[in-house]
C-alpha cells in the first residue's frame, strides 16, 4: 500500500440530484419541472418510472444526514430543485418561502454535523413553466436573466453557510441528450438547438459566476464553478488517425463547454464541423465568459476506446468501443452498457485536465452500478463487490495523479449516497452504496460504504 497521502483538508463524500431522490412533486408549493413532464409521457423512461416517490427525501432528508455522519464523510453534494424556490422560475414569479425554508433546516443539519454543503444550483430540473413560456433553455435572453435571478437568490438565501457552489451539473447532457437525441427532458430531437442550448447554458452560468464574485464572493468567502463530464478517450491503437479521433471526441463532449469557459474559445474541431449552426459569442459576452470558473468540476465514470469513423456529428465522428484490438475487454462491466471499469483512464484524464485547463479539479461524481442488482437477493446485493474494486481501483488512480504526478485534486464526491432514478433508464441501475427498497424505503447499507470510509481514513494526512 502506498504510503503517499492527501492533504488533510481533501473534501469527500456522496453526491445525488434533487429530482433523482426527492420526490413529494407536489409538496409545500413546487410546481412541475420538466422532468416531472418528461418521465410522465408514454415511453420516455424504462417501464415508465417516474420521480413521484424516488428516495422519499423530500420527507427522509434527516435520515440521509444520519447516514452520512455514519459513513464518516466531510462533504455532501446535492441540488436544489429550482420549481421548490420559484415554483414557475421566472424572475417575476413568486418566491416560494416554504421550499428555501426545506433546504435552509438540510442546510443547517449538514452544518452542524460538520458536513460540508456543495449545492449544484442546476441538475437538469428546468421549471416547466419556463419551458412553457419561452422555451427553456433555448431562449438566450429569457434564461440567462431567469437563471441569474434564481442564482442570486440563492446566493442570498443560503451563501452564509455554503461556500461551495456549482452552476450546470453536466451541461452536455441537457444539450445533446435533451435536444439533439432527445433521450432527456425536455425531449428535443436535431442537429441545430443542442448547439444554442449549450451556449446559453454558458452564458447562464457565466453570468452567475459574475454575479457572484461582484456581489457576495467578498462577504461569503466561497467559491462558485461548473461541472463537466467527460469519459476518458483513449485512442483505440496509436494509429495517428485513432489518436486524432480521440482528441475530437474531447473536444465534442467536454471542450464545447471547457474551452469557452477555461480559455475564451470553441474548439477549433468543433468550429470547422458544425460552422454557422455554433453561435458565437459578444466581445463582451466573452469577457464574461472567460475565467468564469473557480475550479473544474468533474464527473467521470468510464474510459472509452476512440476509433476514427461513423457519421455522428454530435460526438464528433468518432466511433467508441469497449473493446481492444486485441479482443479483450477493458474492464469489469457494469449494469449500464456504457461503463467497463478501467481505473487508467482516471488517471489520464486528471492529468490532461490538469495540463490544459490549468485549474484545481473537484471530482463531484465517479461510481459505478452493480450487475443485476435490481434482482439480486439483498444479501447479494450487499457484498457489492464489484463495486468495491470500482471504488479501490479509481480511489488509487486518483491518488495516484494527486501525489506522483502533482494533480492539484481537490475532492471526490461518489455517485451516490443511495439507489435512485437514474433518468431514462428509471430504477433498474443502482449506483447508491446505500441499497433503497423501493416498496418500504429501508436504507441498507452495501459493503463498499466501509471500504470507502476506511480508504479515507488512511489516506487523508491528519493536521
Ligand atoms: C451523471 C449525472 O450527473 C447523474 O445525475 C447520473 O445519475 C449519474 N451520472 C449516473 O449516470
Amino acid at each position: 500500500m502506498s504510503t503517499q497521502k492527501l492533504p488533510n483538508d481533501f473534501v469527500w463524500g456522496y453526491a445525488t440530484a434533487s429530482y433523482q431522490i426527492e420526490g413529494s412533486p407536489d409538496a409545500d408549493g413546487r410546481l412541475p419541472s420538466i422532468w416531472d413532464t418528461f418521465s410522465h409521457t408514454a415511453g420516455t423512461t424504462k417501464g415508465g418510472d417516474n420521480g413521484d416517490v424516488a428516495t422519499d427525501s423530500y420527507k427522509r432528508w434527516k435520515e440521509n444526514v444520519a447516514l452520512l455522519k455514519q459513513y464518516g464523510v466531510n462533504a455532501y453534494r446535492f441540488s436544489f430543485s429550482w420549481s421548490r424556490i420559484i415554483p414557475l422560475g421566472g424572475r417575476n414569479d413568486p418566491v416560494n418561502e416554504a421550499g428555501i425554508k426545506h433546504y435552509r433546516a438540510l442546510i443547517e443539519e449538514l452544518v452542524s454535523n460538520g458536513i460540508t454543503p456543495f449545492v449544484t444550483l442546476y441538475h437538469w430540473d428546468l421549471p416547466q413553466g419556463l419551458q412553457d413560456r419561452y422555451g427553456g433553455w433555448l431562449n438566450k435572453e429569457e434564461i440567462v436573466q431567469d437563471y441569474v435571478h434564481y442564482a442570486k437568490l440563492c446566493f442570498t438565501r443560503y451563501g452564509d453557510l455554503v461556500k461551495n457552489w456549482i452552476t450546470h451539473n453536466e451541461p452536455w447532457c441537457v444539450s445533446v441528450l435533451g435536444h439533439a437525441t432527445g433521450v432527456f427532458a425536455p425531449g428535443h430531437k436535431g442537429n441545430k438547438e443542442h448547439w444554442i442550448v449549450g451556449h446559453n447554458l454558458i452564458l447562464a452560468h457565466a453570468y452567475a459566476v459574475k454575479l457572484y464574485r461582484d456581489e457576495f464572493k467578498a462577504s461569503q468567502g466561497g467559491r462558485i464553478g461548473i461541472t463537466l463530464d467527460l469519459h476518458w478517450q483513449e485512442p483505440w491503437d496509436d494509429s495517428p488517425a485513432n489518436v486524432k479521433a480521440a482528441q475530437r471526441g474531447i473536444d465534442f463532449k467536454l471542450g464545447r463547454f471547457a474551452d469557452p469557459i477555461y480559455k475564451g474559445y470553441y474548439p477549433e474541431t468543433i468550429k470547422s464541423i458544425v460552422g454557422d449552426r455554433l453561435p458565437e459569442f459578444t466581445k463582451e459576452e466573452l469577457v464574461v465568459v472567460k475565467g468564469s470558473s473557480d475550479f473544474f468540476g468533474l464527473n467521470t465514470y468510464t474510459t472509452q476506446l476512440v476509433k476514427e469513423g461513423g457519421d455522428s456529428e454530435i460526438q464528433g465522428n468518432v466511433k467508441y468501443t469497449f473493446t481492444r484490438p486485441d479482443g479483450t475487454q477493458l474492464g469489469t462491466q457494469a449494469h449500464v452498457p456504457w461503463l467497463q471499469t478501467y481505473a487508467p483512464g482516471f488517471r489520464s484524464l486528471l492529468n490532461y485536465l490538469w495540463k490544459t485547463y490549468n485549474m484545481p479539479i473537484y471530482v463531484t461524481e465517479n461510481g459505478f452500478p452493480v450487475k443485476d442488482e435490481h434482482i439480486l437477493p439483498l444479501e447479494q446485493v450487499v457484498h457489492d463487490t464489484d463495486r468495491i474494486e470500482y471504488y479501490d481501483r479509481y480511489l488509487n488512480a486518483l491518488l495516484q495523479a494527486a501525489t506522483e504526478d502533482g494533480v492539484p485534486v481537490k475532492s471526490y464526491f461518489a455517485w451516490s449516497l443511495l439507489d435512485n432514478f437514474e433518468w431514462a433508464d428509471g430504477y433498474e441501475p443502482r449506483f447508491g452504496v446505500t441499497h433503497v427498497d423501493y416498496k418500504t424505503q429501508k436504507r441498507t447499507p452495501k459493503e463498499s460504504v466501509e471500504v470507502v470510509k476506511r480508504w479515507f481514513t488512511e489516506h487523508i494526512a491528519s493536521s
